[in-house]
Formats: C-alpha cells, sequence, structure tokens
C-alpha cells in the first residue's frame, strides 16, 4: 500500500469521525510493532520522529529510508512525520526523506519570534505539499506548551492559527511530556472550547499519561490525533529487562523480540481506543 499524505490520514479522520494516533519511533523494532499493531486492526497509523531520536541516530537519512520502506510494505495506510523539530535545517529535510508532515516547535520563542519562524516554515512546506503542525501553550511560557500546569486560551489558539497558517495546532490542556504513570488530568471543556474556536485539527501531545477514559474523552470532544511514546518505552524497556534477566544468551534477539512483542501490544490497544469505531453514548 502506499504511504499516506498526512492531509489523507486527517482526511480520513474526519470522514469516519475517527481520530488519529501517532507513535515515536526510536528503533526499528519500535516501527515493526506499531506497523504489526495497525495491521491487526487494520487502521491507519503515523509513525514519528522526534528531533531527539535523530540526535540518537546521528542522522535522520537512514532510519527514515527504513522507515520510508516499511511503509510503502505495509498493509494500512502510514504516515510519516517528523516531531518537535527545533530547527530549520532538520525540518527543511521533510520533502527530500519522503515524510508527509513536520510539527515545527518554536513554543520556546516568545511570540513574534515563533509566528515568524513557524510562518516561514509554512511557506516553505506548503507548496511541497507537507502538512504543518505547531504548538501553543502559555504565551511567552519559557518552558513550552507541554509543562505541567500550562493550558492554552481559546482566543490565542484562533489568533495563532491565523498568524501562522498552520494546519494542526497542538494545545496544552492538562498533559505533560513523558509521564510513566496514567494520572494526568485533562481539561475536557477546554478542548471543546478550543476546537469551537480553531478551524484546524487538534493534537494531544504527552498521552502516555494521560488515562485512557481521558484520552476518549480528549476525542469526543475535539482532538484529531494523539501522540503516544513513553508507554511504548515502558512496554519495551521492561519486556527486555524481563528477557535479560534470564541469561542464557547474548543474542540481542533474544530480548528485542519480546520488546517488539509488549510494544506492539501497547500500540494495538491505543490504536484500538484512538482510532477504532467510537462506542455511541
Ligand atoms: O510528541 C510526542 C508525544 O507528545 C509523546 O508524549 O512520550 O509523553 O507519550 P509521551
Ligand atoms: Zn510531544
Amino acid at each position: 500500500m502506499p504511504l499516506s499524505s498526512a492531509h489523507a490520514a486527517f482526511t480520513w479522520a474526519r470522514h469516519h469521525n475517527r481520530s488519529l494516533a501517532a507513535f515515536n519511533v526510536i528503533t526499528l523494532e519500535h516501527a515493526e510493532a506499531i506497523i504489526g499493531a495497525a495491521e491487526k486492526v487494520d487502521l491507519p497509523v503515523t509513525l514519528q520522529v522526534s528531533e531527539n531520536a535523530v540526535a540518537h541516530h546521528g542522522s535522520v537519512y537512514p532510519l527514515a529510508a527504513a522507515l520510508r520502506e516499511l511503509g510503502a510494505r505495509a498493509h494500512v495506510p502510514v504516515t510519516l512525520h517528523l516531531d518537535h523539530i527545533t530547527t530549520e535545517d532538520l525540518a527543511h529535510t521533510a520533502p527530500d526523506i519522503g515524510f508527509h508532515s513536520v510539527m515545527f516547535d518554536a513554543s520556546t520563542n516568545d511570540y513574534p519570534t515563533n509566528v515568524a519562524r513557524t510562518s516561514a516554515f509554512v511557506a516553505f512546506a506548503a507548496p511541497r505539499g507537507i502538512w504543518v503542525e505547531s504548538e501553543l501553550g502559555e504565551i511567552g511560557g519559557k518552558d513550552g506548551a507541554h509543562a505541567p500546569g500550562v493550558h492554552t486560551p481559546p482566543a490565542d489558539a484562533a489568533r495563532y492559527v491565523t498568524d501562522t497558517g498552520v494546519d494542526s495546532l497542538a494545545v496544552a490542556v492538562g498533559s505533560s511530556h513523558a509521564m510513566e504513570t496514567q494520572t494526568a488530568s485533562l481539561d475536557i471543556d477546554l478542548i471543546a472550547q478550543i476546537a469551537e474556536a480553531v478551524d484546524v485539527p487538534l493534537v494531544l501531545h504527552g498521552s502516555s499519561g494521560v488515562p485512557d477514559d481521558l484520552i476518549v474523552a480528549a476525542c469526543r470532544a475535539g482532538m484529531t490525533k494523539i501522540n503516544i511514546g513513553t508507554a511504548l518505552n515502558i512496554a519495551f524497556t521492561s519486556a527486555a529487562s524481563e528477557a535479560l534477566a534470564e541469561g542464557g544468551s547474548s543474542d540481542p534477539r533474544k530480548y528485542l523480540a519480546p520488546a517488539r512483542n509488549a510494544t506492539q501490544d501497547v500500540v494495538f490497544h491505543y490504536l484500538s481506543l484512538i482510532s477504532g469505531p467510537r462506542p455511541t453514548r
């Protein structure tokens, strides 16, 4: 199946009244697990590579080539996304590496700088067919949009979308990155208010820390894309640790295979929750 543009994925979500699940990829096994789960539930999926993951590998190109190949061979639509990209140099690689969307992250800049840099990237991306996601937290906030306690005012979100021309917007509604327990509390009313105020799809970051029922409520209230990373790594590392504790072999496949299986189970769960048919209330 050909890779799917971000535009096609968001159109699918709107048409079917579903949300999209996006999962962070660090290793090849993450990507194999994510696509394996998506094929099991027959749902579209987004693979996303963060700037931190690129730094880990030292270059975006080899991992991007592997993801293109895996995505093109998948039996479900796969969208490729660059996530939390803070430099123009890396963001500008998207068309060359076959990625469909970029989360251009100027959230720690002051408002005028954020708008200037983000709208300049939109001007680069739009003619090349690249979808641009960006984020806004507390205007002028020093720790980015997803620091604990930050909430995006609906009017600020609407103004930011108008000022930048982004295709989708990540907003701060109570989630926080890298939480290892599902104890975050989301402001569902705020999500509904922001969804009413802006005319582009909304994105939830830091979703690993959000209880399942609140993820479902967030989707119903207007969150179209749900980003998940840490929950995969918890499963991956626990399974690898258990296999390593058993000892007996130095072959990395002894722990990478169970790590990949455990990751696939988590992706299966989240994909069903986020992108599966919504039960009627
Ligand atoms: O952009 C990636 C997500 O926001 C992942 O957040 O690792 O807390 O699930 P998480
Ligand atoms: Zn994020």
